[in-house]
């Protein structure tokens, strides 16, 4: 499959790793944030030497696939006309220091990526590149290139499985499909899998194992039954 241009909204610590992760790799890299593009662009000539600082309206232009790397309770900022019909991966996690102490965005019963497939209902939403670190994503791709590091991903959509698939692999990682946008539940914080930056038999055994954590509990706890 052809490298697609890829565009990143957010450049902070996860959307500069991954613009210099995709240029090393070969991708065109499309990124812009809130600042202008003139404010923006020396940041990103030096952390992600290649990548095209744009506004976040033209990386929506002209990019076929979407990262979002912006803090999840800043999603209702994105405009769901522009995005539409675009496949947007969904890098986003609730993280409390950031976006406030009370969640009032996702829960047990429904995964941050699920309420943003419902924002942008015209697009095409995979939840990926949440559950491992900035620093990991970056330094465990080349440690270890022989047993590559999962990388999670989940979406409702069947027909774009092959274009994640060959996004996460072209990155460098290893891509673990755990079924629908649902299951991205096993990858948000508080969860055993998140922070993990393991090879694909340890992810899937930690898997299996989730009903028996604590994480797991609280699932079933307040959905009142597993994710199936
Ligand atoms: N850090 C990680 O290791 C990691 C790993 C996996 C997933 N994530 C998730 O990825 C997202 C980004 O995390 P981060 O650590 O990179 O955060 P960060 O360092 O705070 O960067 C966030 C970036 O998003 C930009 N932004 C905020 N609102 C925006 C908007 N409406 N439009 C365009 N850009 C906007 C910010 O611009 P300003 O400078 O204007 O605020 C900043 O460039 C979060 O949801 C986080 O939970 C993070």
């Amino acid at each position: 499959m052809d490298k697609q241009t890829i565009g990143i909204i957010g450049a902070g610590k996860l959307g500069t790793t991954l613009a210099r992760l995709g240029t090393q790799r070969g991708f065109t890299i499309n990124i812009g944030s809130r600042h202008s593009v003139q404010d923006l662009k020396w940041v990103i000539d030096t952390m992600a030497p290649g990548a095209v600082t744009m506004s976040t309206p033209d990386v929506i232009k002209h990019s076929d696939i979407i990262i979002l790397a912006i803090p999840l309770s800043h999603y209702r900022d994105l405009d769901p006309a522009a995005l539409a019909g675009k496949i947007v991966l969904d890098a986003t996690n609730y993280w409390k220091e950031v976006d406030g102490t009370v969640n009032t965005i996702s829960s047990m019963k429904e995964s941050s990526s699920e309420v943003i497939q419902a924002y942008l209902q015209d697009s095409l939403v995979a939840k990926a590149f949440n559950h491992m670190g900035y620093h990991d994503i970056e330094i465990e791709v080349d440690r270890h290139p022989e047993v590559r590091r999962a990388m999670a991903y989940a979406t409702d959509h069947d027909e774009i499985r092959p274009v994640v698939e060959a996004v996460l692999t072209q990155f460098g990682f290893d891509p673990l499909d755990l079924g629908p946008l649902r299951f991205g539940l096993y990858l948000e914080p508080g969860s055993p899998l998140f922070g993990e930056a393991i090879p694909r038999a340890e992810f899937v055994d930690k898997i299996n194992r989730i009903y028996s954590t604590p994480f797991g509990a609280k699932i079933l706890s307040e959905r009142g039954q597993q994710v199936v």
